[in-house]
């Protein structure tokens, strides 16, 4: 029989995650597990409320956070008169959306700290979304997936 050596890095001497990545996204045998470990959390709620759900956020150990200012609105109609007969109109609000990915456990805790800190109970408070993530990677290192979306010591 034939030994070969196998260069360092080799796919043979790889992990499969690590093959994965190498060998391209057609031929990656974990994108279905990828999109049950790390979800894309969006939240969208009233700006004066963004430090409170920072806050909670932060007390939740959930570190990675992107924030934008957006224009919202929650579906109800606001029917106006005009000269012609009843026409309806859509008045935007401003809203602040957090985006956060996370790695499967810290799903639920995540949308707690965005309940915790974006509640009013009055109407217009704003609403979450989950999605699913299909890859993460950080720049620096090259990380991939729930590691990218794990903060690093220091
Ligand atoms: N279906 C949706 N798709 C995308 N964005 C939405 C949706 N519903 C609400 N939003 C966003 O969330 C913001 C706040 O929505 P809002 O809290 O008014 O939702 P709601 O369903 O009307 O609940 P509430 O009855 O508490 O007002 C909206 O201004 C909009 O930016
Ligand atoms: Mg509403």
């Amino acid at each position: 029989m034939l030994l070969r050596k196998r260069p360092p890095g080799d796919l043979a001497t790889t992990t499969g995650r690590q093959r994965a990545c190498k060998v391209g996204r057609a031929a990656r045998p974990r994108d279905a597990l990828a999109l049950l470990a790390m979800k894309l959390i969006i939240g969208i709620v009233r700006p004066e409320k963004a430090n409170d759900v920072l806050e909670a956020l932060y007390r939740a150990e959930v570190r990675g956070v992107s924030m934008s200012r957006v224009q919202g609105h929650g579906g109800e109609l606001d029917r106006v008169e005009t000269y012609r007969g009843t026409t309806v109109k859509m008045e935007l609000a401003e809203k602040v959306r957090f985006e956060i990915a996370v790695s499967d456990p810290f799903v639920e805790p995540t949308i707690e700290a965005l309940r915790r800190g974006a509640h009013t109970g009055e109407v217009g408070d704003g609403k979450i979304f989950v999605l699913p993530l299909e890859r993460a990677v950080r720049i620096r290192t090259g990380d991939a997936d729930e590691e990218a979306v794990t903060p690093l010591g220091g």
